[in-house]
């Protein structure tokens, strides 16, 4: 783009800004946006978080409509969590192709194979494959998830990293993974941490827990994407290699610009990116995208949802 361009460019977003903001509090609304969103998607967040902390504030909100800029599975955990708010989504099409990899269908063939062990649902699932399972986790908690049930052996599903990396933490128990993976994560190669750590030797180097092993082995630091926030907000490093997806680089310099980010620059989840600024706007002028979950379907996974809530209070 030409500097003019961007000039308009600034322009024309500065303008949809203040209308979002008018029509926020018409709508007595609330945008909450994952850490992975757009930049001008981000600087209108009223929370800007991990699945986590997202779900907290969906279920502590005040507002009337809930306006979820992530991907599907998180605006339907809000809905589950808020379930008498208007939960909209900007773009319906915006999924987790993770998430998708497993059916309530393929996960009742998968507790068959190993009958009365129960299921930790990483809440990148789907609200059936959520009522399927005993308790929820994120990438925030799954240690303490699995840690809090009393049997010695769990099943995991869909993320086989986020498994993996558990079961390192928990040794003291077996947990059973689905061969589920992150599309995104899987991209980041142990090669291309290696050559960032070649070029800048004095880096730290912060991996998302969705990476495979021969990664998250070479990273000083494997944490949430709220896990990150808190590191640059109280490290002494100067330069930080970042393994996740390139958009928490945005939100990282915002919480610790003096820190310069290393980005993998193949980590990046086209999903994420499909909310747009005037796509916010039309969802809060139009009421639209509503997500709905069958009331039965949504009992049941609340139920998994709510007893993750219960960990760490
Ligand atoms: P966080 O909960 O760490 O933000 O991760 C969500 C996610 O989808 C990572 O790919
Ligand atoms: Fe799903 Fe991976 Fe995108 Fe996260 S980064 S939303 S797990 S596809």
């Amino acid at each position: 783009m030409t500097t003019v361009d961007l000039e308009t460019q600034k322009q024309a977003n500065a303008e949809i800004m203040a209308e979002i903001e008018r029509l926020k509090k018409e709508r007595n609304a609330v945008l909450l946006v994952h850490n992975y969103q757009l930049p001008e998607v981000q600087d209108v967040a009223d929370f800007l978080g991990d699945s986590l902390g997202l779900s907290r504030q969906a279920a502590a909100t005040d507002a009337d409509v809930i306006v979820f800029c992530g991907v599907h599975f998180m605006a339907q955990t809000a809905k589950l969590l808020s379930p008498d708010k208007l939960v909209l989504m900007p773009d319906l099409h915006a999924g987790c192709p993770m998430a998708d990899m497993i059916t309530a269908e393929q996960l009742r063939a998968f507790k068959a194979e190993h009958p009365g062990v129960p299921v930790v649902a990483y809440v990148n699932t789907t609200a059936e494959v959520k009522a399927e399972s005993d308790i929820c986790c994120t990438s925030a908690n799954s240690v303490e998830v699995v840690k809090s049930l009393e049997e010695d052996t769990v099943i995991f599903v869909p993320d086989q990293y986020l498994a993996q990396w558990t079961q390192q933490q928990v040794p003291e128990k077996k947990i059973i993974p689905y061969p589920g993976f992150c599309p995104v994560h899987v991209r980041i190669a142990p090669d291309s941490i290696l050559a960032a750590k070649q070029e800048h030797p004095e880096a730290v180097v912060i991996v998302h827990p969705e990476c495979p092993p021969d990664v998250t082995q070479l990273a000083d630091l494997v944490a949430s994407t709220s896990g990150m926030v808190k590191f640059v907000r109280q490290t002494d490093a100067k330069e930080v290699i970042v393994g996740t997806e390139v958009g928490m680089i945005y939100r990282l310099q915002r919480e610790n610009p003096a820190i310069t980010y290393y980005p993998i620059e193949v980590a990046v989840c086209a999903n994420m990116k499909k909310t747009t600024l005037p796509k916010v706007l039309e969802s809060l002028s139009n009421l639209q995208y509503p997500i709905e979950v069958a009331p039965d379907i949504a009992d049941r996974a609340r139920r998994a949802v709510e007893r993750m809530a219960q960990i760490g209070r």
